[in-house]
C-alpha cells in the first residue's frame, strides 16, 4: 500500500494567494454589480515591452524553420542570456559571477521552493516573520518545520525574526543558530530593504556559524536609494555562504511568461562537497529547462532598448507606490514601504485584525488587499497593497479609501 507524503497535511489552509482568490471569486459572484479593484497578490498589469515582445516573434519564427528551431535548451540554460545576466546584473556591479555559477529557471518562486531538494531534512531554517508564505510552507512539505502550534501561529522548528514596527520592518540576528536563513531584499511583503553595510552583517554571520543564506533579491529592480545592494555579492564572503535567486516578474512583466534563475557561488561548500554541482545535478534531472523563445525575451530586456523600457514600467509601478503612500497618509494611515520595493505595509485601523480589515475593504470599498497576518504571526494587525495594478485603478482604490 502506497504512502502519502504526511507533511502536506501539516499545511495550514490552502495557499495565502489562492484562499484570497477563493473569498474574491465568492464576493464577486454574490455581488456582480460591484467592480472589485485587486491590490492584492503582487501581480504585474503591464504589457510586455517592445524589445520583449520582437524578441519574442523573432524566436517564434526560429522555431517555424528546421534550420534555426530548438529543442532542449542546455541543462544551465542558453549561454546568451546567462552571458547578459553576468553581464549586466554582476560585472556591471563589480561583482565576477561565472557563467556556470548561474542557473535559468521559470521562475523565483519554483527556485525558492525547489532549492530545499539540496538540503538535508535535518536543517533548521529561519525566516523573517513576516514572510513570503513559499519560504516556509515548501519546508512543511519537505519535514523540516515541526509541528504548527496554533496559539503562536507558527512552527515549532523554525526560529521567526519578527519584523516590526521597532526593528525598522527589518530582522535582527537570531539568538539560536539556524543553519539555513531565508532573507529577501527589497522585502515582500513590508516593502523594507537594509543597507549594504547591514547585509555584510548577516553574510558574517552565516560565515561565522556556517549557515547558508537563500537570499532573494525579486524586487531589486525597485531600489531607488544608493546605499541598497542590489545583489547580495555585493558584500564581502557573500560567495562562500549565498545562494541568490533572482525573477524576470517583477522587472520585465515577466509572471506570465516565466523566468528567473539562480546563482550559486563554485565556493559554497558544505564539507568539502559544491552546492552549485549539487543543484546543476537536480536541475539537469528534475528540469528541461525554460523554453527558447521565453530565454530569448529575456536576453531582450538587457538590451539597450529593453534596459529604457523596462525601467518606464518599474517607474509607471513606483508612481503607484508613491499614490498609494501619500493617499493613506493623507486618510490617517500608517504606512512604510513603496520606496525601494512595489509593496506598501500599512496598519490596520482602529484594531481590526488583518483578516477583519481585509473583509471591510473588500466589503465597503471593493478593494483586495493582502492580510498582513498571511505572511506570519507578526505580520497581524498589518495589511498588504501592491503598487502593480493599473494607474487608473490605483487612483480610484485610494479614493474609495480616502472616503470610507
Ligand atoms: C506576492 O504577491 O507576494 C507575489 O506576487 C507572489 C509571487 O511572486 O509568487
Amino acid at each position: 500500500m502506497y504512502k502519502i507524503n504526511e507533511n502536506y497535511l501539516k499545511l495550514q489552509g490552502s495557499y495565502l494567494f489562492s484562499n484570497i482568490a477563493k473569498k474574491v471569486a465568492a464576493f464577486k459572484s454574490e455581488n456582480p454589480d460591484k467592480e472589485v479593484i485587486s491590490l492584492g497578490i503582487g501581480d504585474v498589469t503591464q504589457p510586455l515591452c517592445p524589445a520583449v515582445i520582437e524578441a519574442m516573434h523573432k524566436a517564434v519564427d526560429e522555431m517555424a524553420n528546421a534550420e534555426t528551431f530548438h529543442g532542449y535548451a542546455p541543462d544551465l540554460g542558453y549561454e546568451f542570456l546567462r552571458s547578459a545576466i553576468r553581464k549586466n546584473d554582476y560585472l556591471a556591479r563589480g561583482v565576477d559571477i561565472a557563467l556556470d555559477e548561474i542557473f535559468i529557471s521559470d521562475g523565483a518562486k519554483s527556485d525558492s521552493g525547489n532549492i530545499g531538494d539540496i538540503f538535508s531534512k535535518d536543517n533548521r531554517i529561519a525566516v523573517c516573520d513576516p514572510v513570503y508564505p513559499v519560504y516556509v510552507d515548501t519546508n512543511v512539505m519537505a519535514g523540516r518545520t515541526g509541528e504548527f502550534v496554533k496559539a503562536t501561529e507558527s512552527w515549532s522548528n523554525v526560529i521567526y525574526m519578527p519584523c516590526t514596527k521597532e526593528t525598522n520592518f527589518a530582522p535582527e540576528l537570531p539568538k539560536e543558530t539556524p543553519d539555513i536563513i531565508y532573507l529577501c531584499f527589497p522585502n515582500n511583503p513590508t516593502g523594507s530593504t537594509i543597507t549594504k553595510d547591514e547585509l555584510q552583517k548577516w553574510v558574517d554571520y552565516a560565515n561565522q556559524v556556517g549557515a547558508v543564506i537563500i537570499y532573494d533579491a525579486a524586487y531589486e529592480a525597485y531600489i531607488s536609494e544608493d546605499n541598497v545592494p542590489h545583489t547580495i555579492y555585493e558584500c564581502e564572503g557573500a560567495k562562500t555562504c549565498a545562494i541568490e535567486l533572482r525573477s524576470f516578474s517583477k522587472n520585465a512583466g515577466f509572471t506570465g511568461t516565466r523566468l528567473g534563475f539562480t546563482v550559486i557561488p563554485k565556493e559554497l561548500e558544505s564539507n568539502g562537497t559544491k552546492l552549485n554541482a549539487l543543484w546543476a545535478r537536480r536541475h539537469g534531472t528534475k528540469f528541461n529547462g525554460a523554453p527558447y523563445i521565453i530565454q530569448r525575451a529575456g536576453e531582450a530586456v538587457y538590451t539597450e532598448a529593453g534596459k529604457v523600457q523596462t525601467k518606464e514600467q518599474v517607474a509607471y509601478y513606483m508612481n503607484n507606490a508613491k499614490t498609494i503612500i501619500e493617499g493613506l497618509k493623507s486618510a490617517g494611515y500608517s504606512v512604510s514601504g513603496g520606496v525601494n520595493a512595489p509593496y506598501v505595509w500599512l496598519e490596520t485601523p482602529n484594531g481590526m485584525s488583518s483578516w477583519e480589515f481585509f473583509d471591510y475593504l473588500l466589503a465597503n470599498a471593493n478593494i483586495v488587499g493582502t492580510p498582513g497576518s498571511g505572511f506570519g504571526p507578526s505580520g497581524e494587525g498589518y495589511f498588504r497593497l501592491t503598487a502593480f495594478g493599473t494607474y487608473e485603478n490605483t487612483l480610484k482604490a485610494i479614493e474609495r479609501i480616502k472616503n470610507l
